[in-house]
Formats: structure tokens, sequence, C-alpha cells
């Protein structure tokens, strides 16, 4: 039986002694070999798949701890702002613990899995004509004047939770990758795996990718009206731009931008060539490294062992999957043409 992640790393977890564990079995994700994409890349690759977890993202990882807390304090609901993965998972968990859940996501730029997870598991779901930015403002403010937990990575047990990750890989490597490839939005999750290696005393190169269009980390100026196809990091004012700037700089890594079309196209290749299918967002991390390389500081050793972060399962978002990949073929019921098509 896998061992809920708040089991698995207990003692570096801030959770109370009466605080209940409100869990999927989350973590403890696979950690796959990417023969093909370490040809590409000159180094020793893997994956880390976090769509394996419970609602198929690495949200769930900080759900846990939040949402246990929060039901050690006795709260009855819980409420996040979304681009898609942290409303699935905070309604997934909100309903493990008996609370209600609101969330708060931008019009018509949600995968469609995303919000059917979010409304299958009852949340209440609010779609404002703004983007994430916007509603995060609306849910700090909220959550400041009525009885509602907030669960966004704002939240410091959801940087506790996600921390884990970065232990799972020392763990299952037996030491840190010279290098970490991530995809960066509101950037809790740079900020979770950078503290997660700080507390085993590791400080493995930190490359984080943003999308072109939304890119406020890159640019050194938060983006007013962010765009991408990655409608998962469309965010263009991180909560946490301290701390990630913080990492890469410590780390002696490196934020960088990929266009969507890099994206699609690291997307479309991992999926034909490692059969690993992950939502478009998560590829960033894999675009990043194709595009950019491993750069270093002077003086510094290339990486010759990374971990690209692939931060949510692929169908998620089957309709970016279905614009991308080849057309259906579609036949007479009629074996010798059927036969044709298979052969031809
Ligand atoms: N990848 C995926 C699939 C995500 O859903 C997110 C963030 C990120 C990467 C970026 O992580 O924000 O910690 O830098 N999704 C949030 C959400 C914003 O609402 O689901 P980050």
């Amino acid at each position: 039986m896998p061992q809920p992640l708040i089991e698995r790393y207990r003692d570096t977890l801030p959770l109370e002694p009466g605080d209940p564990v409100v869990s999927l079995n989350e973590g403890s994700t696979p950690l796959v070999e990417a023969p093909r994409l370490s040809e590409r890349v000159g180094a020793r690759v893997w994956l880390k798949v976090e769509g394996a977890n419970p609602t198929g993202s690495f949200k769930d990882r900080g759900m846990t701890v939040a949402v246990s807390r929060a039901a050690g304090r006795g709260a009855k609901a819980v409420i996040c702002a979304s681009t898609g993965n942290t409303s699935a998972s905070a309604a997934a968990y909100s309903v493990r613990a008996g609370m209600t859940c609101a969330v708060i996501v931008p019009e018509g730029k949600i995968a469609i899995g995303k919000l059917a997870q979010a409304l299958i598991h009852g949340a209440r779901v609010i779609a404002i004509e703004g983007n994430f930015d916007d509603a995060l403002v609306m849910v700090r403010d909220l959550s400041e004047r009525h009885p509602i937990e907030l669960v966004n990575s704002v939240n410091p047990y959801r940087i506790e939770g996600q921390k884990t990750a970065a232990f799972e890989l020392i763990d299952e490597l037996g030491t840190a990758p010279d290098a970490l490839a991530i995809p960066v939005g509101n950037a809790g999750n740079v900020t979770a795996y950078w503290k997660g290696f700080q507390e085993r005393e590791a400080s493995p190169i930190l490359y984080g990718f943003q999308a072109a269009g939304a890119s406020p980390l890159v640019n050194g100026a938060p983006v007013a009206n962010p765009e991408t196809i990655a409608s998962a990091i469309r965010i263009g004012s991180p909560a946490r731009w301290e701390e990630a700037m913080n990492a890469f700089n410590t780390s002696r890594g490196r934020v960088q931008a990929v266009t969507d079309d890099q994206i699609l196209d690291a997307y479309h290749w991992l999926a034909s060539n490692e059969g690993v299918f992950c939502e478009p967002a998560s590829a960033a991390s894999v675009a990043g490294i194709l595009t950019h390389g491993l750069p270093v500081v002077d003086g510094m050793a290339k990486p010759e062992t990374i971990v690209c972060v692939l931060t949510g399962h692929g169908l998620k978002d089957p309709d970016t999957a279905l614009g991308k990949a080849p057309a259906v073929i579609t036949c007479a019921n009629d074996i010798r043409v059927v036969e044709q098509a298979v052969f031809d």
C-alpha cells in the first residue's frame, strides 16, 4: 500500500498532534528515466511524473497538508483561486475532510478535465471575467473577511507538503540530481522544492521556465494580460516572486521563457518518444532544457543528472492534445478497407 506523504515524511511537517490525516494516498510518484530525452540533452534525465497523484497533479502534496491542518483547526470551508489544478485538488480533499469548497477561476481559461473534477466533487465554481491574478486578490480578501481557509500556495502548509517531492528525489536517486527543471506559474512549487532541498542540505541548479506570454519573472515586471496555451501557468503576478528568485539565484540557476510552440513541440515529443503524457504547462520544463540547454555560471561543471518535473497529467486537457495530435482515420465497416487503413 502506498503511504500518504504525511505518514512518510511526518517528522518534517509542521502538523499538530491532534490533526487528522486528510489523504488520498498522494506522493511517492514515479521517477521515470527518459533515455531519448537524455540523448538529446546530453545528460541523464528523469521525469518526475506528478500527474500520478490522486487528482492528477502535484497540488495534492500541498493540499493534503493544508486541508489536514485546516481540519485540525476546525475549519468548515476552503477557498482558492485557480488555473485549474488547485481547484480540482481542493475540491477532492475538501470532500475527504467533510468541508465545503469554493473556487474562483478565469472564465474560459481552465482545461476541461480540471473543471470536470472541481464540479463532480461538488465545489462551488465561480468563473470571473478576469485572470488568475484577479481571482487571487479576491480570495485573499474573502478569506480575511470570512471563516474560510485559503488553500492557494500562499498558505505555508501547501509549501510544506510540496517540499516532499524534493525528499522523494533524494531518497530514490540516493542523492540530489545535479539540476531540476520546473515550470513556474505562481512560483509556489519551485519555492517548495528549494525548501525541501535545503532541508536535506542539497543544492541542485534550479532551471525555471515560464511561458513567453506569461513571463513576469523573466521580464522582471508583472504582466498585466498574461497569455499562453499552457493555461495552468497563465499568471502575470506570482505570489512567491521573491522566494522563487532567491531559489534561482542561490542555486546558481535561472528562470527563462519558452514559447507556446516550443511547449507544444516538447509536449507532443514526450508523448510520442517517451510514452509520457503530461499537460502543456508541465512540458515547459522539457521545452526549457531543449531550448536553452543546461547553462552554468563560470567555473561550474555542467549538470550530468537532471530531473524534469512533469506537474500534471495530460488527460487534464484533452482539447490541446486533440489539437496537436494527428486526426482519427474514419473507415467503412469493411475488413479490406480497415486492413488498408492499418497497414498503409
Ligand atoms: N504546472 C501545473 C500543471 C500547474 O497547475 C501549475 C500551477 C504550475 C505548473 C505552476 O506551479 O504556481 O507553484 O509555480 N497551477 C496553479 C493552479 C496556479 O491554480 O492550479 P506554481
